[in-house]
């Protein structure tokens, strides 16, 4: 709630910031997950830290909490398909997720072959936000993959998937 402000102008409003869309990996022992995100900066550079903002209830935000640590994992533009898949808790086989060959990065979070680059966090601090929280992780290591860095990354806008603006009553 925005006092005074209709509930579909904040909506739209919000929904108006340029975010990228790419998909946080995280782990601890054998649980690994994929989740497609879209609240995702940098926000530091001595340290270098990125963060992230995880709904309290996802299967990451556990998966952080307890391996303290996340990758980031940019994806190609013209290939938006995965985002849709790794919005509910992922299917791990062996080293895949959802079908997608995943590897450990040096921080032991998991990183996605087919991501044209990733971001390797060892997580630094977590704030808390309400529904969500923040999750600032030091980058540890991080390169393209692939011929990732002649490609433009996703960004939401590429979809018609939304995310944000003000909490549906009644959800979460
Ligand atoms: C376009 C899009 C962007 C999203 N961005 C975020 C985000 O930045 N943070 C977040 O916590 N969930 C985000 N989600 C929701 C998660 O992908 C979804 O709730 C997921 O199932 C929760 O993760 P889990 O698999 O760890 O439970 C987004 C979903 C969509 C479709």
């Amino acid at each position: 709630m925005v006092a005074g402000v209709p509930i579909e102008i904040v909506n739209k409003v919000l929904w108006r910031i340029p975010n990228v869309l790419c998909l946080i990996g995280a782990s601890a022992g054998e649980e690994w997950n994929g989740m497609t995100a879209s609240w995702v900066t940098q926000v530091a550079m001595e340290p270098v830290l990125v963060a992230a903002a995880v709904d309290r209830a996802a299967l990451t935000h556990r998966l952080i909490e307890e391996g303290q640590r996340f990758s980031v994992n940019l994806w190609s533009r013209d290939d938006t398909r995965p985002f849709v898949s790794f919005s509910k808790p992922a299917r791990r086989e062996g080293t895949t997720l959802n079908g997608r060959p995943v590897r450990l990065g040096v921080t032991g979070a998991p990183i996605f072959e087919e991501a044209i680059a990733y971001i390797d966090c060892r997580l630094w601090k977590a704030v808390g936000c309400g529904t969500h929280t923040l999750f600032l992780g030091e980058v540890v290591d991080c390169g393209f993959q692939g011929d990732g860095q002649d490609r433009p990354v996703a960004r939401i806008e590429d979809t018609r998937m939304k995310y944000g603006g003000v909490k549906r009553r009644g959800a979460g």
